[in-house]
């Protein structure tokens, strides 16, 4: 494994702001700092000082049927466990102590439909939608313990039906909306799925998608699967299996309206999340209850500097990434914060929408991926400009390096100066927020996610010795357990420490980010070193993309990598040998972007393909993707010693500047 990221150092700071960020710093706006939840900067001390007292006093926060015997089982690590000993349930503490409280008449979510639709839902209809849910997933013989996969749109019935699962100790298995049917066929089959909860169609973008129908085609001889549950969304007709499937509406209906809480063991499974890692099959990661929720909680409280009374809180994920799990759904209903819920994309049904969202909620806390900064920073100030964003205090960015540029024009252009940015470090992995500004203490630097958390503990070490590095660039590493960690990979625990602990021992979880380390210790995460690319915050590795491509009759083999992109971060290009001398042409390029959309979904179609005679590999056939980057940015070629064939890649070059000056 190298350091080697597939975005260049270089390319993720870009030059001449790399040279402004080291000077420019922002401190927190003194008004903001004085009344923040968090102020002294003696907390890091405190927290690592006694890193358990520090979670105790999170978990505290949380309602617990039981408390646990013990903080922190070491015992047996990778595998720690948190609050063993303790009882709780995720539902319950997202929903029933708000309302117990007194606070059910809060509203939980402000959705809003791509048409304009809307849906304010309070605590108590939250609570009372999925108790029946939660029922209705019992008649249908869910038990505690059985995996219930989701694959729903950005709508409501999302939100209900993780929590129902949560309620009955089912853990779930989502899938993110955009990806295709074959892939959700998939992630069921590895997790075994007893149900699966979709909808007739989703919109997008003023446009229908058949979803119902699509998984009918490839779900048929899934044996494990025994139920699968319609949502009526938008009344399109779709097929209905007898024996098999059920509407949403019609089952809720004859629910009882009860259901209790399942006091669950805080390591009890939440849910199954697929996704990329090295090779093409997704890894299952594994979160749990107590430890989870307590990292979600705690993060998206002090991070955001929550005032559940008084803001209005909206984090434009999907649901269907862990995003969309710990910020748009647990974080924020554990801690009773109100939420808008937006079903579509940034661009319909104008450029403006998410700014004419913000105004007419009040959002005062905004979250998103810098991919979308991106895209608002090219369509320009006048479509925030339209809108009143003065409700804005606080803004947040997530999923991939924020360049200084994009994060300048956040500050200025939507937060009008007056906002601090927090640019949160995580992964599906971490299940929280790992490293971040503190908006009420740290001072930032454009691109800089800055320190960890206070309770974690990162280091950046040197790829050939292991030592850590105080200044200077080398492999991220989270050196103590957390509550919200992953408990394992599903059913594959020897790959769980394969991929992650095998490097550094088993204290020491190897990230996966090359990042540096500055002269004030501030870390500046740089990118993948593994063969994950991060297209506009999704999250891809090129095996999977590979094996896709080559599922087209025409191709031999297919190396896929992950180029620099303005506008998505990177842009998939694949290098595709085609079957005998069969030659490419356009028809070819859109059969295999088709066949990528069908396998896995539309985000994962390679932006560029090249032609390659052969790939560059090594002696013993490994291909040289280093090459292959290189190739593809038209740089001048690192290393070549170890090539097998060294014509190959005259002839990659060849077809490169042939295709780019066809494109100029
Ligand atoms: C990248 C998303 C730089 C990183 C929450 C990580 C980031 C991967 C940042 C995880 C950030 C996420 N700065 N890089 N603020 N946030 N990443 O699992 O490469 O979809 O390993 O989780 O995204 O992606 P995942």
């Amino acid at each position: 494994m190298s350091t080697e990221p597939d975005t260049a150092p270089g390319e993720a700071l870009d030059g001449e702001l790399a040279t402004l960020l080291e000077v420019e710093t922002f401190d927190p706006p003194a008004e903001f700092r004085e009344r923040a939840l968090l102020n002294d900067p003696a907390v890091y001390a405190q927290a690592a000082e006694d890193p358990q007292a520090w979670w105790v006093a999170q978990a505290e926060q949380l309602d617990w049927f039981q408390k646990w015997t013990r903080v922190l089982d070491d015992d047996d690590p990778p595998f720690y466990k948190w609050f063993t000993g303790g009882t709780l349930n995720v539902s319950y503490n997202c929903l029933d102590r708000h309302v117990i409280a007194g606070r059910g008449d809060r509203v939980a979510l402000h959705w809003r439909g791509e048409e304009g639709q809307e849906r304010d839902i309070t605590y108590a209809e939250l609570l009372a939608d999925v108790e029946r849910f939660a029922s209705a997933l019992k008649d249908q013989g869910v038990q505690k313990g059985d995996v219930v996969g989701i694959y729903l749109p950005m709508i409501p019935e999302v939100v209900v039906a993780m929590l129902a699962c949560a309620r009955i100790g089912a853990p779930h298995n989502v899938v993110f909306g955009g990806f295709s049917a074959e892939a959700v066929r998939e992630r069921m089959e590895f997790s075994e799925a007893k149900l699966l909860i979709t909808v007739d169609g989703a919109a997008r973008k003023g446009k229908t998608a058949p979803v119902k129908d699509r998984v009918d085609e490839v779900m048929g001889d899934l044996a494990t699967l025994q139920t699968i549950v319609v949502v009526r969304s938008l009344g399109t007709p779709c097929q209905m299996k007898d024996g098999r499937d059920v509407y949403y509406d019609e089952i809720t209906a004859t629910a009882d309206p009860a259901c209790p809480p399942e006091p669950l063991d805080a390591e009890h499974p939440l849910y199954i999340l697929y996704t990329s890692g090295s090779t093409a099959k997704p890894k299952g990661i594994l979160h749990t209850t107590g430890g989870y929720l307590t990292g979600v909680a705690a993060t998206h409280r002090y991070v955001f500097d929550l005032r559940p009374e008084s803001d209005v809180y909206w984090c434009a994920a999907d649901v269907g990434w862990v995003t969309g799990h710990s910020y748009i759904v647990y974080g924020p209903l554990a801690n009773g914060a109100t939420s808008v819920m937006w079903e579509g994309a940034p661009d319909y049904p104008d450029k403006d929408i998410w700014w004419e969202i913000v105004e007419r909620y009040g959002v005062t806390i905004l979250y998103c991926a810098p991919t979308a900064i991106r895209a608002c920073m090219k369509w320009g100030a006048d479509w925030p400009g339209k809108h009143d964003l003065s409700s804005l205090r606080l803004l947040g960015s997530v999923g991939e390096p924020i360049n200084p540029k994009a994060w300048l024009w956040y500050h200025k252009v939507v937060g009008s100066e007056r906002c601090p940015i927090v640019d949160t470090w995580w992964q599906t992995e971490t299940g929280a927020i790992m490293i971040t500004p503190l908006p009420g203490i740290t001072q930032t630097k454009p691109g800089s996610a800055t320190y960890p958390f206070p309770g974690v503990f990162a280091e950046v070490r040197d790829e050939s010795t292991g030592e850590p590095i105080q200044e200077g660039q080398g492999l991220l590493v989270l050196t103590q357990p957390w509550p919200s960690m992953l408990r394992t990979l599903y059913k594959e625990p020897e790959r769980f420490i394969e991929t992650y602990f095998k490097r550094f021992g088993k204290e020491t979880y190897l990230v996966g980010d090359a990042a540096r380390r500055d002269s004030d210790g501030y870390l500046w995460v740089i990118g993948r070193i593994d063969d994950v690319v991060n297209v506009s915050g999704h999250r891809l590795s090129t095996a999977e993309v590979e094996s896709a491509i080559v599922a087209h009759a025409d191709v031999a083999e297919a190396a896929v990598i992950g180029q620099h992109d303005e506008d998505s971060g990177q842009a998939i290009v694949a290098f595709v040998t085609l079957q005998g001398d069969l030659a490419g042409d356009e028809q070819t390029v859109e059969g295999i972007r088709a066949t990528v959309a069908e396998r896995i979904g539309k985000f994962a179609r390679p932006k560029r393909i090249i032609w390659a005679d052969d790939l560059p590999k090594t002696r013993s056939g490994k291909i040289m993707r280093r090459l292959l980057r290189d190739i593809a940015e038209g740089r001048a070629l690192g290393d070549v010693t170890t090539l097998r064939d060294p014509a190959v890649t005259e002839q990659l070059e060849g077809q490169v500047k042939e295709m780019q000056a066809q494109e100029d």
